[in-house]
């Protein structure tokens, strides 16, 4: 069964699809093109623009990300990105790609969902959807030293808020629709991978410390979750969730947080199903989209062919349900699930499979 429609999507379903392919830096150039060789394999005319950004173009043209790029991005309206590399130092003219993309298309929502694989290297029956808040918080950019005291602004708005829980429940609504109703009335066990029949939106902050800024993140979900009477609201502090997503992520569903938190939280989810090589995401606006796996560049396997493609593969499958095509994701998604099932997997996962080898066996499993 394949879930219905994004309504982020709606209206794409017949235009001619161009996705925009930003392989960047490491091993984005590696599992990048991997992901676009499964989406080509599926037979359905999809075209492809390849765009430039990262710190290696950077030292080539003083630009990271130039307005070429921009231009591709917003005329293509979904975009698959790799990972680039960002000095922690500052360096002059150089600002991360990503968090480019994601202010100048205001791609608010990050959907980082967090599915069990059939691997022993991951924990069964977990389905989670991480929705991080994407624009503001402790990356709205406003940092400045003031002598020897740096200080970083915390934006907390209203709008940004009330928007990211609203997507939050939303999502939540389309797994319950997806699922048959609340209450446990499926056939499947419950809290098994197939049962998502107990909906939550979890709301994680800190309010009990930053009482303005989180205060007023709380009191904007509570408000939102008013017009969602069907799905409970539960709230934790992002330290005590930070131990539950390691004892007991089967009790969580959406969870909705600001954007530090959902950064921090989704690395470590994804340490429950195989770690950041097998993670997706996806960045979403109002107008464009951005897919990207949650690893960055891994300059350390970078070059050699070892990456593991799953994160970026699972993330073209996130671009697929966006666009209209739920089906095809979940052929791409099940394609995954089979290779994994077959023992083919990288060295991050405990095999000895390279990049090329699993990119061929999720094709030949689709
Ligand atoms: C992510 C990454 C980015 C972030 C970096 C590369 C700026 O870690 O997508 O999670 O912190 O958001
Ligand atoms: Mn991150």
């Amino acid at each position: 069964m394949t879930r219905d429609l994004s309504p982020i999507a709606a209206g794409m379903e017949n235009t001619l699809i161009k996705i925009c392919l930003i392989n960047g830096d490491g091993v984005g150039r590696e599992v990048v093109p991997a992901a676009a060789e499964v989406l080509a394999a599926l037979g359905l005319g999809l075209e492809f623009a390849e765009a430039h950004a990262g710190f290696e173009y950077f030292k080539r043209s003083g630009e990271a990300i130039p307005d070429a790029t921009l231009a591709d991005v917003e005329g293509c309206r979904v975009a698959l990105f790799g990972a680039t590399s960002s000095p922690s130092t500052r360096v002059d003219g150089y600002r991360s790609p990503i968090l480019a993309l994601r202010q100048a298309f205001d791609l608010y929502a990050n959907l980082r969902p967090v599915q069990s694989l059939p691997g022993k290297f991951s924990r069964p029956n977990l389905d989670l959807l991480i929705v991080r808040e994407n624009t503001e918080g402790l990356y709205a950019g406003r940092e400045r030293l003031d002598g020897d005291t740096a200080i970083a602004e915390r934006v907390i708005t209203r709008r940004g808020s009330t928007r990211i829980v609203t997507t939050a429940f939303d999502q939540a609504r389309r797994r319950t629709a997806y699922n048959a109703g609340a209450g446990h009335t499926c056939t499947a066990p419950p809290r098994s991978v197939q049962c998502r029949c107990q909906q939550a939106v979890t709301v994680v902050h800190k309010a009990n410390v930053l009482k303005v800024t989180d205060g007023l993140f709380r009191e904007c979900a509570l408000e939102v979750a008013r017009d969602y009477p069907e799905i409970p609201l539960k709230e934790i502090l992002v330290d005590a969730m930070a131990m539950r997503l390691v004892r007991d992520p089967e009790s969580f569903d959406v969870i909705v947080t600001t954007n530090l938190f959902g950064d921090i939280l989704s690395d470590e989810a994804s340490a429950l199903i195989g770690g950041l090589g097998v993670a997706p995401s996806a960045n979403i606006g109002e107008r464009v989209a951005v897919f990207e796996p949650v690893h960055g560049s891994a300059p350390d396997i970078a070059g050699q062919g070892l990456a593991n493609p799953i994160g970026a593969i699972l993330s073209a499958a996130l671009l697929l349900d966006h666009i209209g095509q739920a089906a095809q994701a979940a052929r791409v998604q099940q394609a995954v699930h089979a290779t994994v099932k077959q023992g083919v997997l990288t060295q991050d996962l405990g095999g000895r499979a390279v990049t090329k080898e699993v990119t061929r066996a999720v094709i030949k499993n689709l």
